[in-house]
């Protein structure tokens, strides 16, 4: 299901992310947003993570420069050590916030951001400072999880108190779980030209995928931070949180278990004038 930390300064569970993020792929992830690119752009990924995207992303613009920028320090190393592995010589990674990027106006062709809208606490503030940096007619592509949406086989009401759990979290620590259906609304809000959307499922319909699912449920309901969080709203209980674990490892054993979550994207232009 992939959707991306609940919040970013949470560190138990990292590892497990990071293991998640580096088996993205541009062909994956990017591809609503290929059709927009071409060689020799200049392209921004932001909240860029360990950078396994934003290499293949380097790889559709060569000669084009590309620079990632994460926020997390850990993620841009990692990035980083990439990139050397990869001989890329077209791309490098930075730390920087996306709401205050360190770049001139106009600077890009294209910006390009996979599971960051939602963890941005004011989301028309950071896709603002998106269309800052990107040239008039620049294009943008933003794809982010809709955690209103999930299907399970076989369905657990336990399961679904799981995933109700972690969208508190996120939204408590800021973020939007939410976010895919309001993509495209919030690009145009932004003053995006040429907007559209779309949306695609990520699935788990092995055995090993449903495994992957329980493992990643797993990751968020054992982080102390949240369990802290659960017991003092009142939200849920240390036995409780071990029955949606416990939950999770019993559907990814039954024969035929499958999950299915949304994620949106959109696409739009910066103004002419801009
Ligand atoms: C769900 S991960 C996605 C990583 C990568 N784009 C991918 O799809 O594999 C979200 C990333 O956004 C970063 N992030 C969160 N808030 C940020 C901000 N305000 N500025 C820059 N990066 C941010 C996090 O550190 C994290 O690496």
């Amino acid at each position: 299901m992939n959707p991306g930390p609940v919040s970013d300064h949470r560190g138990h569970g990292q590892a497990e992310e990071t293991r998640r993020f580096r088996q993205r792929n541009v062909e994956v992830e990017a591809a609503f947003f290929l059709p927009l690119l071409s060689r020799g752009m200049t392209l921004l990924d932001i909240g860029c993570g360990p950078g396994s995207i934003t290499l293949g992303l380097a790889g559709r613009v060569s000669p084009g420069r590309v620079i990632g920028v994460d926020i997390d320090p850990v993620r841009i190393e990692s990035a980083s050590i990439a990139a050397d592995d990869s001989g890329a010589g077209n791309v490098s990674f930075q730390i920087a916030d996306a709401v205050n990027l360190p770049f001139d106006d106009a600077h890009f062709d294209a910006v390009f951001a996979n599971g960051l809208v939602e963890h941005l606490p004011d989301q028309r503030a950071g896709l603002a400072e998106l269309k800052r940096v990107l040239k008039p007619c620049g294009v943008i592509g933003v794809r982010s999880p809709d955690w209103g949406v999930a299907l399970l086989e076989p369905d657990s009401e336990t399961m679904r108190a799981s995933i109700n759990l972690r969208n508190r979290w996120q939204h408590h620590s800021g973020g939007h779980p939410e976010t895919g259906r309001r993509l495209r609304r919030l690009l145009i809000e932004t003053g995006f030209a040429d907007v559209s959307a779309g949306a695609s499922a990520e699935s788990h319909g092995t055995d090993s995928g449903a495994a992957e699912g329980a493992r990643y449920m797993h990751s968020i309901l054992e982080d102390p931070a949240l369990a802290l969080l659960a017991a003092e709203r009142n939200w849920a209980n240390a036995d409780e949180i071990q029955e949606m674990r416990q939950a999770w490892t019993d559907w990814s054993k039954q024969p035929g278990a499958f999950a299915s979550f949304l994620w949106c994207h959109a696409t739009g232009r910066a103004p002419s004038d801009s």
